[in-house]
């Protein structure tokens, strides 16, 4: 069998000491940035738009664009705002990324701030992970003692300040629009847009938003050139990326592959499902994108495949679920998440949130009715593009997805008149839950 694996970003994950200065620069590190700061602003920027990089944050909305949307010649700061919050249930590829090689990042926020023009820029991460904001600190405190930051970077003139802010411990803080506010010192609820943030961002400066690994993906595209890059993935869905496999599979962690890999593909590389048991569902984007079975195994891995699969990319978090497992107490846990982490600003969401967990939690003991069933559907269809900003998208998309293919499962719960499953016997869904 040919290695479908190529990593990339990973590439130096198990050099010895692979987050310190000396282990990147003897890989070459920082010297992408030198081939950066000997072009325009301009020919970066088209660089990384032909490369086609899209965000890595969930929408894969193409990196290049959204840089090409900062206004130029204007007056204003402007800021780089790297997304670290990484919180959703299952989505794991931003934290080993900044522990094992936090210079990628650091480079990249480099070039990246080049490009748009801003001598500011912060790395927002999750509060609760303290050993990355202290890996972060410790590298960005190297770049500075190297002269890959401060003033007159690498004698180019140009001057870059970083800094690592630790969030609160919000979900919704990964909301872009959420982050600023609370990057800005208020309570993290999202903004009506527009004005979108390449406008009026970060103190109603022009701001760029990107996730961790679509900024770490900026120095390798620098190094090697656009249609290096784009020679990778699908037509749409170029390059290499990061996925997570995670519960059960016998060898669960992240997998650098092209974009369009299949399921199929990856479980082979990593064990497979874990010995004696099936696949039953699957995520393949975290906890918010609707939820597949053992028919999608061979859909593509790209933001196009998945789509016409009826799921979402996302984050390329592939949280794997065997047979053991109740479908209906896993969307449970998920719902207990959103409904907790709802911010409340919008009443859809709020009060929606709230009564899908009191309806599943019905359902899950085997309490409610059939009716029920059809009182999700329609709390969904009440939720979906009606509430203010995709929490609730999220929320609802495990609840109609596991409706459509589990249906009898559902029904199982009431003819026993309890969940049909070992709940005992299930550890996972701590670890789903843990992971939040
Ligand atoms: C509730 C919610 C949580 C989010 N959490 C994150 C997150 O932790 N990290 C992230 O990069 N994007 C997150 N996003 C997406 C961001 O709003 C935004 O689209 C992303 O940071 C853009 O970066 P990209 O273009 O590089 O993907 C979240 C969105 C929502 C609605
Ligand atoms: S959808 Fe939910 S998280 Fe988003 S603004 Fe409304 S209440 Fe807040």
């Amino acid at each position: 069998m040919t290695d479908p694996l190529t990593p990339v970003l990973s590439d130096n994950w198990d050099t010895d000491r692979s987050w310190t200065l000396a282990a990147y620069e003897q890989l070459d590190g920082y010297g992408a940035l030198d081939k950066a700061l000997g072009q325009t602003q301009d020919d970066v920027i088209e660089l990384v738009k032909s490369s086609g990089l899209r965000g890595r944050g969930g929408a894969g909305f193409p990196a290049g664009m959204k840089w090409g949307f900062i206004p130029q010649g204007d007056d204003k700061p402007h800021y780089l705002v790297v997304n670290a919050d990484e919180s959703e249930p299952g989505t794991c590829k931003d934290i080993p990324l900044m522990m094992a090689s936090p210079h990628t990042l650091v480079e990249g926020v480099i070039i990246s701030a080049y490009a748009i023009r801003a001598n500011l820029a912060f790395i927002y991460v999750r509060g609760e992970v303290l050993h990355v904001v202290r890996r972060l600190q410790r590298a960005v405190q190297e770049a500075y003692l190297a002269g890959h930051l401060g003033k007159d970077i690498h004698g180019s003139g140009f001057d870059l300040d970083v800094i690592v802010h630790a969030g609160a411990g919000a979900y919704i803080c990964g909301e872009e629009t959420a982050l600023l506010d609370s990057l800005e010192g208020r309570r993290g609820q999202p903004r009506l847009r527009p004005p979108f943030p390449a406008v009026a961002g970060l103190y109603a400066c022009p701001t760029v938003i990107n996730n961790v690994e679509t900024i770490a993906s900026v120095p390798c595209i620098l190094a090697n050139g656009a249609d290096w890059f784009s020679s990778m993935g699908t037509d749409k869905s170029k390059g290499t990326t990061l996925y997570s496999l995670s519960g059960h599979v016998n060898r669960p962690g992240q997998y650098e592959a092209p974009l369009g890999i299949t399921l199929r593909q990856l479980l082979d590389v990593a064990g497979g499902v874990r010995h004696g048991h099936e696949l039953k569902f699957w995520t393949p984007g975290g906890s918010s994108t609707p939820l597949l079975t053992a028919e999608h195994l061979d859909v593509p891995l790209d933001y196009e495949g998945v789509g016409a699969a009826g799921s979402m990319l996302g984050t390329k978090a592939l949280q794997i679920f065997d047979e053991t497992t109740c479908v209906v107490r896993a969307v449970l846990r998920w719902t207990e998440f959103y409904k907790h982490e709802s911010c409340g600003k919008c009443t859809p969401c709020r009060e929606g949130t709230w009564w899908l967990a009191q309806t599943l939690t019905r359902l899950e003991q085997g309490q409610g009715t059939e009716a029920d069933l059809e009182t999700l559907v329609d709390l969904c269809d009440n939720i979906v593009g009606r509430s203010f900003c995709a929490l609730a998208d999220g929320a609802a998309a495990p609840i109609t997805s596991s409706i459509q293919f589990f249906r009898d499962e559902y029904l199982e719960h009431l003819r026993v008149g309890d969940c049909p499953f070992d709940r005992e016997a299930s550890t996972l869904f701590a670890m789903a839950g843990a992971s939040a």
